[in-house]
C-alpha cells in the first residue's frame, strides 16, 4: 500500500465516488458496435451509443480502411508538419471540404482535438470567445487553453447572448468569437444559429464557429450538419465535427476559409505537436462520406425510428426535455431515479447511460436513449415496454 500524498489523496477521491455511488464502472463491450452488444457475455440492446447509422461495423467502411493501410502502411512516422501528411490525408480532406461545401478542411486526431486545435491558434489576448453555457467539454477546456477573455451566454438565450457581446465590446478591442454546439449532447436540441446570424451582422468583429458533432451525418441534405440544415453556410466562420459519431470511425475536423486552414496547418500546436489522424480512419472516412452522399436511406431510416420512438415515449407521459433530435433523454430530475432507472433496464439487457449533476445541471438528473437507424421497430417497442414499466415503478408516468 503507498502512501504518499498524492496516492492518499487519489484514494479518497475514490472512496468518495464510490460512496456516493458515482464511481463510473467502466464496461467493457465484447463484440462490435451495433443495435445489439456483448457484455459479460450476454446481448444488451444498445440505447446508448453515438452510432446513429450504424457504419461503426460497415462492412465496405472497414474494406476501405484495410485497403488504406495496405497501400500507406499503418503508421504516420511523424507528426503532419514534418513528413507525416499522407496523400490520404489530403485526399480525405478535399472529400470533406467538399461533402461540408466549405473551402478547406483540416482532420484531426477526435471531435476534442478539433476545439483544441482552433481555438488558442486563433484567439489572441485581445480577442474574446463568447460561449454557450452548455457547450461540450472540448469547447470548455480549448477556451481555457486560449489566451483570448471569456464570456459565458445562458443556454440559447440570445437576449443574454447579445447581452455579452455588448459587455465584451467595451472590454475587447479585438474579435469576439461566439462558440455553440450544433446539437447539445444531453439534450438533444439544436442551436438558434439564425438567430446568432443577426447578431453577428449586427455587432463588428463578430465569427461564429459551431461544433456539429451530433449534427454531422444527422442533420441536413445527406448528413451535411445543422449549418446545411438551416441553410446559414455563408455565415458560419468555423464548422468543427467529429467522425466519432454518425460516420462510425474516431477523428475530428475543422472547416473553413482556405487561409484559415492553412494558418492552423502552421500554427497550431496539437497539428505541430502530434502525429496526424490514423491512416485507417482517412480511408474508412472517405468511405463513410460515399455511403452519405450514395442514398439517405440510412439518415431516413433515423428519422423514422426517432419520431417513431419520442412520439411513443411522449404519448405515455415521459418527459422528453426539448428534444429536436435522436438524442432522446427521459428526465427523472431525481438523480437517484436516473442512476436506478438505468440499472433496471440494464437488468432487462437494456444500455443507457445515466447522465446526473455534475453532467448536467442539479436536480435535472435524466436517462440518455441514443437511437440508431439500425434499431428495429420491435427493439424499439420492447424497449418501450420496459421503460414503461419501470417508470411506473419510479412515478414518472
Ligand atoms: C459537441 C461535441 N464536441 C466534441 C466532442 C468530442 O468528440 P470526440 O469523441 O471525437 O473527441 C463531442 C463528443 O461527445 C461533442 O458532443
Amino acid at each position: 500500500m503507498f502512501n504518499d500524498i498524492l496516492t492518499m489523496r487519489i484514494n479518497e477521491e475514490l472512496d468518495k465516488s464510490k460512496k456516493k455511488q458515482v464511481y463510473n464502472n467502466i464496461k467493457t463491450i465484447q463484440s462490435p458496435q451495433g443495435r445489439y452488444i456483448t457484455i459479460n457475455n450476454q446481448k444488451f440492446l444498445n440505447l446508448c451509443s453515438n452510432n446513429y447509422l450504424g457504419l461503426a461495423n460497415d462492412k465496405d467502411i472497414i474494406k476501405s480502411a484495410i485497403e488504406s493501410i495496405s497501400k500507406y502502411g499503418i503508421g504516420n512516422g511523424a507528426v503532419r508538419s514534418i513528413s507525416g501528411t499522407m496523400q490520404i490525408h489530403l485526399d480525405f480532406e478535399s472529400r470533406l471540404a467538399h461533402f461540408k461545401g466549405v473551402q478547406d478542411v483540416l482532420v484531426v486526431q477526435s471531435g476534442y482535438q478539433a476545439n483544441v486545435t482552433l481555438l488558442p491558434t486563433i484567439i489572441s489576448d485581445n480577442d474574446c470567445i463568447i460561449s454557450d453555457e452548455l457547450n461540450h467539454a472540448s469547447i470548455i477546456d480549448a477556451i481555457k487553453l486560449s489566451k483570448g477573455k471569456k464570456y459565458i451566454y445562458k443556454h440559447k438565450d440570445i437576449d443574454d447572448l447579445e447581452k455579452q457581446i455588448k459587455i465584451a465590446e467595451e472590454e475587447i478591442e479585438g474579435i469576439k468569437l461566439i462558440i455553440t454546439d450544433g446539437v447539445f449532447s444531453m439534450d438533444g436540441d439544436i442551436a438558434d444559429l439564425k438567430e446568432i446570424v443577426k447578431l453577428k451582422k449586427k455587432y463588428a468583429n463578430i465569427y461564429i464557429a459551431v461544433d456539429d458533432a451530433h449534427g454531422e451525418g444527422v442533420l441536413g441534405k445527406h448528413g451535411r450538419g445543422l449549418v446545411d440544415h438551416l441553410s446559414v453556410q455563408n455565415d458560419i466562420d468555423f464548422e468543427i465535427g467529429t467522425l466519432s459519431k454518425a460516420f462510425g470511425i474516431a477523428g475530428g475536423f475543422i472547416g473553413g476559409k482556405k487561409e484559415v486552414i492553412d494558418y492552423l496547418r502552421q500554427r497550431s500546436r496539437p497539428f505541430l505537436f502530434s502525429t496526424g489522424l490514423d491512416i485507417a480512419m482517412c480511408g474508412a472516412g472517405i468511405k463513410a462520406i460515399d455511403i452519405l452522399e450514395g442514398n439517405d436511406d440510412l439518415i431516413n431510416k433515423l428519422w423514422m425510428n426517432t419520431i417513431y420512438f419520442q412520439k411513443k415515449l411522449i404519448d405515455l407521459g415521459f418527459d422528453l426535455g426539448n428534444t429536436q433530435t435522436p438524442i432522446t433523454p427521459i428526465i427523472t430530475k431525481s438523480e437517484s431515479k436516473a442512476t436506478i432507472m438505468s440499472q433496471k433496464l440494464f437488468e432487462q439487457n437494456i444500455l443507457v447511460s445515466p447522465i446526473i449533476y455534475p453532467t448536467v445541471p442539479k436536480n435535472t438528473g435524466r436517462i440518455r436513449l441514443m437511437i440508431s437507424a439500425k434499431h428495429t421497430k420491435k427493439d424499439l417497442d420492447n424497449a418501450i415496454e420496459i421503460i414503461t414499466k419501470i417508470g411506473q415503478e419510479l412515478e414518472l408516468i
